[in-house]
């Protein structure tokens, strides 16, 4: 088994499920051990680590020494060469898979570990990252490290709870975090360029037999909290006619919701969680709270998306006579990837003989939000039978090999030039 085998190995017995797959949220016991591992792993290369306010892990090296964080005065610090970043994240989806995050950022401690083995210099410090939650799978706030990295505002979303009531800010506290700090993550002007290496998490690399994936864009996504309240009622004696059924008026959402991104090109349309109050096998349900996750490739399309799916909720909730509540959890524009980082991906994956398509990203990637502000590319290896946000996600330890090979020239072409 190489390095990179082993490192994933190793880290899927992290947070390993009893119920089957890998659930390490945000801010968990699991998560930080991860950390620990990747600190500890990074070391061992010569990288020096730490956890950033916003709960962002960190490996900085440089060719020749250990380049220090931010403040610290090493090489990337402020007035100091901008590092290059890899990144990625080591969260999950509840029962995720080994290489949905994990990949990219074992992989970007490969690419250190050749480095020093070689004694290969980019011509700056090269950081590798795991951002904090990119899945949001715990708070609904996907992308929290990527964006306090980038310096957007995340100071609203302390009191964001958990299903257990568990606020952001008091499990950020529970490791030794302040959420009043968060803004103090903001580094992106230390960075000169961004890479992440991603399984694929669809179909297209393994039916063409490539290697590579290319990335030319990421997905435009809306995330909607949708609440619906009728009245709870007694199941056998409130006439049919005479129902406000709250979960009624939600499965006809889930199916228009569904119709709509069946009829437009290049979108899809996801409820994912679904919980009915009260909850009794002979009580009408009185409310249902839902998520609603809508995405588009292209930007024309995606700016048509909120309209069109607040417009089938209104009318359901009229058509039901149901109380509607719609809170936008997230909005981000589709985004896409630097052209010139895309040619030298391309350029890695000729020199490393690996055969290569560009193709667009439908999963949201820290990617997408660092892309706004420096130059960031994506490249896929493929996902055996198109699978992902599943335990059955896999990758052969050769393909991610060839992956973490193209990543480390691409860094070689793009960090001193
Ligand atoms: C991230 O995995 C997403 O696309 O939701
Ligand atoms: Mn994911
Ligand atoms: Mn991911």
């Amino acid at each position: 088994m190489d390095a990179l085998a082993r490192d994933l190995n190793d880290l899927s017995a992290i947070g390993a499920d009893p119920a089957g797959g890998i659930t390490r949220v945000a801010w968990s016991p699991e998560l930080m051990a991860a950390y620990a591992a990747f600190a500890e792993r990074g070391q061992a290369v010569g990288a020096h680590a730490d956890v950033d306010a916003a709960g962002n892990a960190f490996l900085r090296w440089s060719a020749g020494g250990a380049a220090g964080a931010p403040g610290e005065g090493g090489a990337g610090a402020d007035g100091a060469t901008p590092a290059f970043l890899i990144g990625s994240h080591l969260d999950t989806v509840p029962r995720g898979g080994a290489y949905d995050g994990a990949l990219g950022v074992l992989a970007g401690l490969d690419v250190l570990r050749s480095f020093q083995a070689r004694g290969d210099d980019p011509g700056c410090p090269v950081w590798v990252t795991a951002f904090m939650d990119e899945e949001g799978t715990r708070f609904g706030t996907a992308l929290f490290g990527s964006r306090a990295f980038a310096g957007h505002d995340l100071s609203d979303l302390g009191s964001r709870a958990d299903r257990a009531g568990v606020t952001i800010a008091e499990a950020m506290a529970a490791c030794g975090h302040d959420h009043a700090s968060v803004g103090s993550a903001a580094r992106i002007d230390a960075i000169r360029g961004y890479l992440e290496l991603h399984i694929e998490q669809g179909p297209v690399l393994e039916q063409s037999g490539e290697d590579i994936g290319v990335v030319t864009s990421i997905v435009g996504l809306l995330g909607l909290q949708v609440r619906l309240e009728g009245q709870a009622n007694h199941a056998g004696t409130t006439p049919m006619g005479l129902r406000r059924d709250a979960l009624a008026g939600a499965a006809r959402a889930v199916l228009e919701l569904r119709d709509l991104a069946r009829h437009t090109p290049a979108v899809t349309a996801n409820v994912g969680t679904i919980a009915v109050e009260p909850g009794g096998k002979n009580v009408i349900p009185g409310a249902c709270d839902f998520s609603v996750d809508i995405r588009a490739a292209d930007r024309a399309t995606y700016l048509t998306l909120d309209e069109a799916a607040r417009g089938i909720l209104a009318r359901i909730a009229a058509a039901e006579s149901l109380a509607l509540t719609i809170t936008e959890i997230y909005r981000l524009e589709p985004v896409p990837m630097a052209t010139a980082f895309v040619d030298a991906l391309e350029r890695a994956a000729e020199l490393e003989g690996a055969s290569f398509r560009r193709l667009p990203s439908g999963a949201g990637h820290d990617a997408q939000i660092i892309a706004p502000h420096v130059p960031a590319a994506m490249l896929f290896v493929p996902s055996r039978g198109g699978i992902s946000h599943n335990p059955a996600e896999y990758t052969t330890p050769e393909q991610c090999a060839l992956g973490s090979r193209v990543l480390a020239r691409a860094v070689m072409l793009l960090a001193g030039a």
